[in-house]
């Protein structure tokens, strides 16, 4: 059996299709164009492109954005003096500082720094704060896309031995709380996997659904997986070049050999990292219509 390959590419253009009519009618109906900065600190090639591929989504759903590039020696309070800045201009309502920071800058003052009711990203403890507590707030946007792929396949998550591995704050801990939840993609029976877990393959073996979060190329393999398994697979390895000069990659999960084990698999690139970009435009919306009160 060949597994059903949920395309992230194809879910992610249905809903920007959404988002689309949704701006427009947002400035016909009210004036309102939804406004968002992306902060990037530093020149790691991958940040680069992910922040350039959120710049080029909002722009072609009419969402009004600016980047901001600054340099690797940027202070922390420069870099906390430019929040604040966009913490107090009308026009901006998502603010995105991309992750991670060089060394000498403290993350976790920075995302303290942004105005929560601006924090699209998720990342604002007052809004991982509501997460957990299942109200109302801006969902972090590569769990949320996660939320959504498995509604949109049809995925039965009510009851499921789901299986996380990664306990990072950006992926592996929001999922396991969002799938415990009483909600949808949720009811979920839950076990997070991490570097000192004694016995993965165990674990995995037992697993309904696996997320992989882990980002180590091909990490899980065929004979680790039981028949009929869904696989998301969150992983953006780079595993090489190919001729023309793009980077080649690779998920956590052994493709090609898993596919012919599961019922259903997200593809790298083409699954979760779409998604990603697209729940940052619906949470970006979303707060262009709460700062206007609508
Ligand atoms: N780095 C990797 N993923 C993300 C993300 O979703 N948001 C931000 N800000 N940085 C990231």
């Amino acid at each position: 059996m060949s597994a059903k390959i949920i395309s992230g590419t194809e879910t992610a253009k249905a809903i920007r299709e959404e988002l689309k009519v949704e701006v427009a009618e947002l400035k016909e109906k009210h004036d309102v164009v939804p406004g968002l900065v992306t902060i990037l600190v530093g020149e790691d090639p991958a940040s680069q492109s992910y922040v350039a591929a959120k710049n080029k989504t909002a722009h072609a759903l009419g969402i009004h954005s600016e980047q901001v590039t600054l340099d690797v020696d940027t202070s922390e309070e420069d870099l906390l003096a430019l929040v604040k800045k966009y913490n107090d201009d009308a026009q901006i309502n998502g603010i995105l500082v991309q992750l991670p920071l060089p060394k000498h800058i403290n993350e976790g003052k920075v995302l303290d720094a942004i105005d929560p009711t601006k924090d699209v990203d998720g990342f604002h403890p007052v809004n991982v704060g509501k997460m957990v507590l299942g109200e109302q707030c801006f969902l972090p946007c590569t769990p949320h896309g996660i939320l959504e792929l498995l509604t949109r396949a049809g995925v039965e998550t009510s009851g499921a031995e789901v299986v996380i591995v990664g306990r990072s704050n950006i992926v592996g801990k929001p999922i396991a709380n969002l799938m415990l939840q009483k909600r949808d993609a949720g009811n979920a029976t839950i076990t997070l996997c991490h570097t000192r877990t004694k016995d993965m393959t165990a674990h995995l073996k037992r697993a309904d659904i696996i997320i992989a979060a882990v980002g180590v190329a091909n990490m899980i393999t065929a004979d680790q997986v039981k028949d009929g398994v869904v696989v998301i697979d969150v992983g953006v390895n780079r595993v090489g070049v190919s001729k023309t000069g793009k980077a080649i990659l690779a998920g956590d999960v052994d493709f090609d050999a898993v596919k012919e084990k599961a019922a259903a698999i997200t593809p790298v690139p083409g699954g979760v990292g779409p998604m990603t970009i697209t729940m940052l435009m619906k949470n970006t919306v979303q707060a262009a219509r709460q700062a206007n009160g609508l």
